[in-house]
C-alpha cells in the first residue's frame, strides 16, 4: 500500500503542475508582472550607471587606452538601449535621439585613436546629456568634464 502511495502521490502532483488551470496560470502572470515591476531598475538607477560610464570614458580616453575606451562606451550604448526597452512608461525616453549623434562621432574617434577628436566629441556627449537634461525639466542634473577618476581602484592607462 505504501508504495502504492509513493507512486500515485509523485503521479498527481506532476498532472497538477502539468495543467495549471487558467486561474493559476493568471495569477503567475500577475506575480511575474509585479516582480517586474518591483526589480526593474528606474530612470535614475541608469542614469548613474551611465554617470560612472561617462566619468571612466574621460579617463580611458585621454590616457589613449581605446581599449577601455571603446568598452566604457559600448556600457553607455547598452544602457540607452536597456532604457528605451524597459522605460516605455517614461516620456522622456522619446527624447533619447538627442544623444545619438555624440556617441556615433566618439565611436569614430575611438577606432581611430585620435585623442583630439575624442576630447571634441566627448564635450558634444556632455553637453547631449545635458541637453536631453533641459529639454525634460531636468536641467539641475549638470553633467560637467571629469576633474578626477571616478575611482582610485582602477588603473586607466594603456597598457602596452
Ligand atoms: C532621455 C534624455 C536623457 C539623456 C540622453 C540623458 N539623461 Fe540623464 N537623466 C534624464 C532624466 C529624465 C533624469 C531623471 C531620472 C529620474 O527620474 O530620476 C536623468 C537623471 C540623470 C542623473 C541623476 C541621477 C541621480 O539620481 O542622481 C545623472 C547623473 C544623469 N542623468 C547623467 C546623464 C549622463 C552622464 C548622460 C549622458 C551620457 C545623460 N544623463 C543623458 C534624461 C536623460
Amino acid at each position: 500500500m505504501k508504495k502504492l502511495l509513493l507512486l500515485i502521490i509523485p503521479f498527481g502532483i506532476f498532472t497538477s503542475c502539468n495543467k495549471p488551470t487558467d486561474k493559476s496560470a493568471e495569477n503567475l502572470a500577475v506575480q511575474v508582472q509585479e516582480l517586474k515591476e518591483k526589480y526593474r531598475p528606474g530612470l535614475g538607477e541608469y542614469m548613474m550607471g551611465i554617470q560612472l560610464h561617462h566619468s571612466k570614458l574621460w579617463h580611458a580616453g585621454i590616457n589613449n587606452n581605446w581599449k577601455l575606451a571603446d568598452y566604457e562606451i559600448g556600457e553607455i550604448k547598452e544602457s540607452f538601449d536597456n532604457i528605451k526597452a524597459v522605460e516605455t512608461d517614461r516620456p522622456e525616453v522619446k527624447t533619447i535621439s538627442i544623444i545619438e549623434p555624440a556617441l556615433a562621432k566618439l565611436s569614430d574617434a575611438i577606432a581611430q585613436k585620435d585623442e583630439k577628436e575624442f576630447r571634441k566629441s566627448y564635450d558634444l556627449l556632455t553637453a547631449s546629456c545635458n541637453n536631453c537634461h533641459t529639454t525634460n525639466h531636468f536641467e539641475f542634473n549638470v553633467i560637467i568634464t571629469p576633474t578626477a577618476p571616478p575611482v582610485n581602484n582602477q588603473d586607466f592607462t594603456a597598457k602596452p
